[in-house]
């Protein structure tokens, strides 16, 4: 048994008494309660268990708890709420961008991270970006509009944020002049 720090969510957790052998994906399940990272194959073919490992995706049946000391993790319960919806999640809804729900934590995960190396992504890059994450249900047409919808209001949110020094400038200047 060993023992593993490490940050999920914004928290730290030192935890003893890893068995060696216990994949990431059941140390998030089982030992910190965050089921809603699912699993879907468990053996790295559909991309429910997707979170993201220092801000990169990753399918968390694909590698020891262990693997992860020391290190960062974001799951889909440290992105936003149910109040306060992360845009990804607002578009996959706005979007019908799910059915059942089972692969939308996943896909949610690997298209922020997605966005993250490409905020303006074709429909083709989209599709290829989530080529590791299985769908049974919605034929994948609205997962793209979803994602496509997210990028659209991830780039308003920026320029948005961007003009907003330059409004506060502006006033400093009439301030003081
Ligand atoms: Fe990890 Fe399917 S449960 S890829
Ligand atoms: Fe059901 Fe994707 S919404 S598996």
């Amino acid at each position: 048994m060993a023992r593993i720090e490490v940050e999920v969510n914004g928290t730290h957790h030192e935890l003893e008494g890893v068995e060696p052998r216990l994949l990431l994906v059941h140390f998030l399940r089982e030992r910190l309660g965050l089921t809603g990272t699912h699993i879907g194959c468990d053996t790295s073919s559909c991309g429910a268990c997707t979170v993201l490992l220092d801000g990169k995706s990753v399918k968390s049946c694909t590698m020891f708890a262990l693997q992860a000391d020391g290190r960062a993790i974001t799951t889909i319960e440290g992105i936003g709420s149910s109040a306060d919806l992360h845009p990804m999640q607002e578009a996959f809804w706005a979007s019908h961008g799910l059915q059942c729900g089972y692969c939308t934590t996943g896909m949610i995960m690997s298209a922020i991270d997605l966005l993250g190396r490409n905020p303006n992504p074709s429909d083709g890059e989209i599709r290829a970006g989530l080529e590791g994450n299985l769908c049974r249900c919605t034929g994948y047409q609205n997962i793209v509009k979803a994602v496509r919808a997210a990028a659209a209001a991830t780039a308003v949110e920026s320029a948005t944020r961007s003009e907003e020094p330059k409004r506060s400038g502006e006033l400093v200047e009439v301030g003081g002049g």
